[in-house]
């Protein structure tokens, strides 16, 4: 069983705005988290996916115009994660509506997205994002 996505200093890529999203990110993720555990609503579960989802979307955005402002030369390799990401959530999205379209218990997509969020999340901050910090912090 997963637990809590638990923030640390080693997340930190030292672009201010990024990282407080970043951590804004870890926040509505586990509340995601803690909502299906806890037991909650189609409609607000519902509205926490949306929420996360959309926030990915303006994070991603808000990067991605660092990049380019930056002209930082990974920018393509980056916006395919990002976008090979978004793809997935939706996936995980219509499933999830499926699921409750069927009346089939939601958390079972629930379960199965957490985990691929703490993987992917930690795996691109620490692999990717903190290139692009390295970078900011030499032009
Ligand atoms: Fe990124």
């Amino acid at each position: 069983m997963a637990t809590a996505m638990k923030w640390k200093d080693e997340y930190l890529i030292g672009i201010p705005l990024i990282d407080s999203e970043h951590q804004q990110l870890f926040e509505e993720i586990n509340k995601l988290y803690m909502s299906m555990k806890r037991g909650v609503s189609v409609k607000e579960m519902e509205d926490l996916l949306d929420f996360v989802i959309n926030y990915a979307k303006t994070h991603f955005a808000d990067e991605e115009k660092i990049m380019q402002q930056k002209g930082y030369p990974e920018y393509p390799e980056q916006k395919e994660q990002h976008e090979k990401y978004l793809s997935e959530m939706q996936k995980m999205q219509e499933a999830f509506n499926e699921s409750v379209e069927a009346n089939i218990n939601f958390k079972d997509v629930i379960e199965r997205l957490f985990p691929y969020l703490c993987n992917w999340w930690e795996n691109h901050i620490l692999k990717t994002d903190k290139k692009l910090g390295v970078f900011v912090s030499q032009v």
